[in-house]
């Protein structure tokens, strides 16, 4: 037996700027603060950096070549900062980089695909993290004007549009362990930053709405169901605690109901914040954060496992994959169902009325085997397992309208470079040659007929 979806459900793939574009500095581009921290040794794996990454900037006619014949009907790509404003502080835009964009979505158009434009996914231009990045309050208005800039420029053709990437990852792993870019290890700068990226989607988005009339709007979460692993009140309370942590701290103010208290109380127990009073929160903000979306995307990659223990008088989470899991190259264990509940949370504890699956794949490092062909059976098993459970969702009425399988191509996989591949889509880093993998054809076969849940 086929699943089918319901009319108008889409399936797409999505990228990033940075992670495919290469092309670092063509067209007038500028430094971005991904350039300056993969340049910064140490900070990626091997030393990998995205200079040339699939060099889409030259090669885009042939991806979308590949997206059409996979069919789907949206693609989600993300905008270079600064290749629209390569400082982030030019009064008018550099017009070499919004050609890039009006070509893409040009062709996207033409071979029948929806293109969905996400803002910013971490490619920040280097000035405007020079003058103080996220952390700093003046970077609303830097966003607000960039979003300015590119739905002016493409809302004639495009109508969906996603202001932010991840706050959570641009905030904690930015500022707060400095895994990624900029490399910040500052948890006061961390909680402000995530406050004016959550602010800047806020401002961005009547500016988006009366620029590109009929747009659709939203943000995506990154979205982690927390776990305990035992039934004990130290791994229920490690779990709430990152729960609020990973998931409410965006959630609750995107809702409208301002940052989670017990978080908040948290957040001082552990250092981060001096008292409950937030120095970063000014009037107006929390009503600004609340704007009315059109959907709400969510990336969903795994779940967390949650062990509470002492450390000194604090809790403390320890994250435990269970043993009999799957698990992928990332070491992130294979849970389908886990989509499934943070889907029904969004529906029942959140009242969301349209989410879309914005980003979920996994990382495999199958590559061609002597005949060419790439086995990766791996991704098949677990994009069908999520495929499934989007569906058992939406038979549960959870309005999910759209899953985009990340992602088209291997790619520049932030601070593990080209070491973890999640393309439906084999790159030789070499040669630039793609080479689709059984997922793809497995995949194309799912959009034109439904999944089969008992295949393979
Ligand atoms: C998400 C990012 C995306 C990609 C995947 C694996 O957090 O949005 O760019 O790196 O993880």
């Amino acid at each position: 037996m086929r699943l089918t979806f319901p009319p108008g459900f889409r399936f797409g793939t999505a990228t990033s700027s940075y992670q495919i574009e290469g092309a670092i500095e063509e067209g007038g581009r500028g430094p971005s603060i991904w350039d300056t921290f993969s340049h910064t040794p140490g900070k990626v794996l091997n030393g990998d950096h995205g200079d040339i990454a699939c060099d889409h900037y030259n090669r885009w006619p042939e991806d979308i070549a590949l997206l059409k014949t996979l069919g789907v009907s949206a693609y989600r790509f993300s905008i270079a900062w600064p290749r629209v404003l390569p400082t982030g502080l030019e009064s008018t835009p550099n017009p070499a980089g919004l050609a890039f964009y009006d070509r893409l979505v040009d062709a996207l158009l033409e071979a029948g695909i929806e293109p969905w434009v996400t803002l910013y996914h971490w490619d920040l231009p280097q000035t405007l993290q020079d003058q103080g990045g996220w952390p700093d309050r003046s970077i609303v208005e830097h966003f607000v004007r960039f979003s300015d800039v590119v739905s002016r420029a493409l809302g004639d053709r495009v109508g969906h549009w996603i202001t932010h990437n991840e706050p959570w990852v641009v905030a904690m792993l930015g500022h707060e362990t400095g895994a990624h870019a900029p490399g910040i290890v500052d948890k006061g700068k961390a909680l402000a930053a995530a406050h004016h990226v959550l602010l800047s989607h806020g401002a961005a988005v009547p500016v988006i709405r009366a620029n590109v009339p009929g747009a659709k709007v939203g943000i995506t979460v990154n979205l982690c169901p927390a776990v305990p692993a035992s039934p004990s009140d130290i791994d229920a309370e490690a779990t709430r605690r990152y729960d609020g942590y990973i998931n409410r701290w965006y959630l609750d103010p995107l809702y409208g109901r301002g940052y989670p208290e017990d978080r908040i109380a948290a957040h001082v127990e552990e250092g981060w914040l001096e008292s409950p009073e937030l120095p970063f929160l000014q009037d107006g903000d929390l009503e600004t954060i609340a704007v009315e979306r059109d959907f709400l995307g969510i990336n969903y990659y795994s779940r967390a496992v949650i062990r509470g223990a002492e450390d000194g008088n604090l809790p403390r989470t320890v994250f435990t994959l269970p043993k009999a899991s799957m698990h992928t190259d990332f070491d992130w264990e294979v849970q389908g169902n886990s989509l499934y509940d943070i889907l029904c949370r969004l529906h029942t504890d959140y009242g969301e009325k349209e989410i879309v699956v914005t980003e979920n794949g996994c990382a495999y490092s199958d590559g061609p085997d002597e005949s060419g062909c790439i086995a990766d059976t791996r991704r098949t098993v677990y994009l069908r397992d999520h495929i499934v459970a989007c569906h058992r969702a939406i038979e549960e009425g959870v309005p999910l309208t759209g899953y985009f399988a990340w992602s088209l191509l291997d790619n520049f996989e932030w601070a593990e470079g080209y070491s973890k591949r999640f393309g439906l889509v084999w790159v030789d880093f070499e040669t630039l040659e793609r080479r689709p993998k059984d997922s793809y054809f497995w995949y194309a076969k799912t959009i034109a007929s439904g999944v089969d849940p008992w295949s393979l």
